[in-house]
């Protein structure tokens, strides 16, 4: 073989387990596999872990923090004004600059698979055409798959429509929509209705901001469940943020979560945007303003986590790092159960890799030798300690590595070195 892990704990809960790399893919998983290879890994029961999917992200706008100022009330809409005001300053160089640092700062997170949306509300498609040269150029290292994003509305912004299905004749994978910013509820659900349509006749996934909002009534989600239906795009679709949810009434939601599971449609919630931008308009108490992620994932919802922005005119912080993102859902949805928090890093991997419908993606024989070992024994761990990415692997060659976290001490009478990880395996139950 040309690459062994020996000794790892896999997410799922397995331990002790070698895992065998021949090529681009995992030749085998067992324990104590009879075979040596050129590389052997001795990970001392550490985690290796299939890598990180963002399941949702704005490449485009990534990292312009402060360009051409920074947002001062915090809020959504004040984000996309902000956004409005960068846009006719863009530069195909710059736009493609920043998503490659990124896409860098993201390899070395073990991130190798991100959905960004892109903004197709500019008629030169300047940002389209950047990211479309940035996902041919990261290929051999990441899966970057782009939504054709119609942030300002596809009824508000007078071609959007248009510019919308140039991005796909150019080759942006995915339709996106934003039912929320139209001018009405009623160009919403129309918007979500010609979006679908557009995804069934090109045979395309959809991905919409939906709801993102605290208004209980904005019920697009409804629509967009109920059109998935109609036109037969079950496992297609996803609804993005879906924050009313947050506010609604009870009762409509016991209606409503059926419906989403009949419909096939999945759900990414963005914990460290959502919580930052929702509740601005409350005084006390302040709405999380996060969907009912427990809720969905009990009912049967694939539900996924996304990072949404780092960095940019909505949220100034962020580093690619999926494990934040986990953290800080495990937070806001207080799932706080060990179960939950697997489910939590379930969120940010496979989870998000079903919805991205990636394929051969997963720690077993004949998958992509796509691998991440981190200084953790167990997702719990991971999650708790935002834990370094020792190495990462792409289709079966070591791409990134860090050196493990340490601190020396300086005290009397008390050890040198300080760990912050516990006994592999000492959390159970
Ligand atoms: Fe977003």
């Amino acid at each position: 073989m040309d690459l062994i892990f020996r000794r790892a704990n896999l997410p799922d809960g397995r331990t002790n387990i070698d895992v065998g790399v021949e090529g681009k893919t995992i030749a085998a998983v067992a324990k104590n596999l009879p075979a040596t290879a050129a590389v052997e890994v001795d990970a001392k029961g550490k985690l290796l872990s299939p890598p990180f999917v963002d399941s949702h992200f704005h490449l485009d706008a990534a990292l312009s923090l402060g360009l051409p100022r920074l947002n001062r009330s915090g809020t959504l809409l004040e984000g996309i004004a902000l956004w409005g005001e960068l846009k006719p300053q863009l530069t195909h160089e710059a736009v493609a600059a920043r998503a490659l640092a990124y896409c860098d700062m993201a390899v070395t997170q073990g991130l190798l698979a991100i959905r960004s949306h892109v903004d197709v509300c500019d008629d030169r498609l300047l940002a389209v055409e950047a990211l479309l040269q940035v996902k041919k150029e990261v290929a051999d290292y990441l899966d970057l798959q782009l939504v054709a994003f119609p942030q300002d509305g596809l009824y508000r912004f007078p071609n959007a429509e248009k510019n919308l299905l140039r991005a796909l004749d150019l080759g942006v994978d995915v339709v996106g929509g934003i039912p929320h910013f139209e001018r009405t509820m009623v160009d919403g659900a129309a918007s979500v209705k010609r979006l679908c349509e557009i995804a069934a006749e090109r045979g395309l996934l959809v991905d919409m901001h939906c709801d993102e909002s605290d208004d209980p009534q904005s019920r697009h989600i409804e629509t967009l469940a109920a059109e998935t239906k109609r036109l037969g795009l079950h496992n297609r679709v996803t609804g993005s943020h879906l924050t009313s949810m947050h506010s609604m009434d009870n009762y409509y939601v016991s209606k409503l979560i059926p419906l989403i599971v009949d419909s096939g449609v999945a759900a990414v919630a963005n914990p460290l945007i959502n919580v930052t931008l929702q509740g601005r308009h409350d005084t006390y108490p302040k709405r999380r303003g996060l969907t009912r992620v427990p809720e969905l994932m009990m009912a049967g919802v694939p539900v996924a986590f996304g990072h949404d922005c780092v960095m940019d005119p909505w949220y100034s912080f962020g580093s690619g790092d999926m494990l934040e993102v986990a953290h800080m859902g495990v937070h806001v949805c207080q799932m706080t159960s060990l179960a939950a928090i697997q489910t939590c890093y379930d969120a940010v991997t496979v989870n998000a890799a079903q919805i991205l419908h990636l394929d051969k993606y997963g720690i077993a024989e004949g998958n992509w030798a796509d691998l991440v070992l981190l200084q953790a024994a167990d997702p719990f761990e991971a999650i708790r300690l935002k834990a370094t990415r020792l190495m990462v692997v792409r289709r079966g060659k070591i791409i990134a590595r860090s050196a493990e976290r340490t601190a020396e001490l300086d005290l009397p009478g008390r050890p040198g070195n300080v760990s912050l990880n516990f006994v592999p395996g000492s959390v159970t139950g």
